[in-house]
């Protein structure tokens, strides 16, 4: 929060500052004159006890410094939210205890999904409309933003921007249940080619699976029903209750930001989900061992 990366997050550090600052030199002035009062030359004291001084110090004093800093905080506000149309609307949604990421057309029709983690092109503003599917949660990328309140039936837009290419971990700020504090995501800013070229890639279906045991992972995901929860686009699986998965290899992390994206965790992830991540919505695959597990896992991470 105090590194901030981006115009929107430096606006709200510079408010803190102000406030930092402003709070230390009232505190020290407050102190010099109880020290004054208490200790000082008997004419200091004779100045503090004046009717015009008390009327100063107590009335005209706390109503000049808050009117300056309203009206600081307000043109701080309409920087942070401005009216031009930003470069990108992203959707995003809190969950129970995850993130439903859905990018959007110029109509603001969603055109993918994705989950935990959210790419932006460097150097450009980008909307979020912050919606809740359950209960309110806080979405908080220290480095881009202030926090914002995701709340159930309402849509809370926020602007950030990066200003160079790099990974920003987000958090869930609000209590939301059990495995709140496991809530979090990243932002990954990208240069403006690179970003496209993501986009582009996350428009596709799922790639083939890449040899015989990426194949047979396909099918163990299929059989035991995951594609109940997930959506794996050109496969069949069509559940919209869990994050889609169809570029899930692509990603990161893995559980909210919990774990490094890689074979080893995915595996471990679908056998022990409630021991990783106790009370979250996907049970715990004690079923699908050895082999079967591997091969899933295989196939997942091919996912890119
Ligand atoms: Cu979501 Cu705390």
């Amino acid at each position: 929060m105090l590194a901030s990366q981006g115009p929107h997050a430096e606006s709200t550090a510079g408010i803190a500052w102000l406030l930092f600052a402003g709070g230390t030199a009232i505190f020290a002035g407050v102190l010099a004159a109880i020290w004054l009062a208490a200790r000082g030359p008997a004419g200091a004291r004779d100045v503090l006890a004046r009717e015009g001084m008390v009327l100063a110090m107590g009335l005209g004093l706390p109503v000049a410094t808050l009117s300056g800093l309203l009206v600081h905080s307000l043109r701080t506000n309409a920087a942070i939210a401005p009216r031009d149309p930003p470069a990108l609307a992203i959707e995003v949604q809190g969950e129970q205890w995850w993130w439903r990421v859905h990018y959007l057309d110029d109509q603001g029709r969603p055109v993918f999904a994705t989950a935990n983690e959210i790419r932006i092109p460097v150097g450009r503003s980008v909307e979020l409309l912050l919606r809740s599917g359950d209960v309110i949660h806080s979405f908080w990328v220290p480095q881009l933003a202030g926090k914002l309140d995701m709340i159930p039936g309402r849509t809370n837009r926020l602007r950030i921007q990066a200003d160079r290419p790099g990974v920003f971990r987000g958090q869930c700020a609000e209590y939301c249940g059990g495995a709140h504090a496991m809530m979090a995501f990243h932002v990954v800013a990208e240069p403006p080619a690179e970003f496209e070229a993501w986009l582009q890639r996350q428009r596709e279906p799922a790639a083939p699976p890449r040899d015989a045991e990426a194949a047979r992972g396909r099918d163990v995901f299929l059989a035991n029903g995951c594609g109940l929860c997930h959506h794996v686009a050109g496969t069949g699986a069509m559940g919209r209750f869990g994050p889609d998965l169809t570029h899930v290899g692509g990603r990161l992390h893995l559980v909210s930001g919990w774990l490094p994206n890689q074979r080893g965790s995915i595996a471990g992830w679908i056998a022990s989900a409630q021991h990783v991540k106790p009370q979250n919505r996907m049970p715990s695959f004690t079923q699908i061992a050895g082999a079967d597990l591997r091969a899933l896992a295989a196939w997942l991470e091919g996912l890119e």
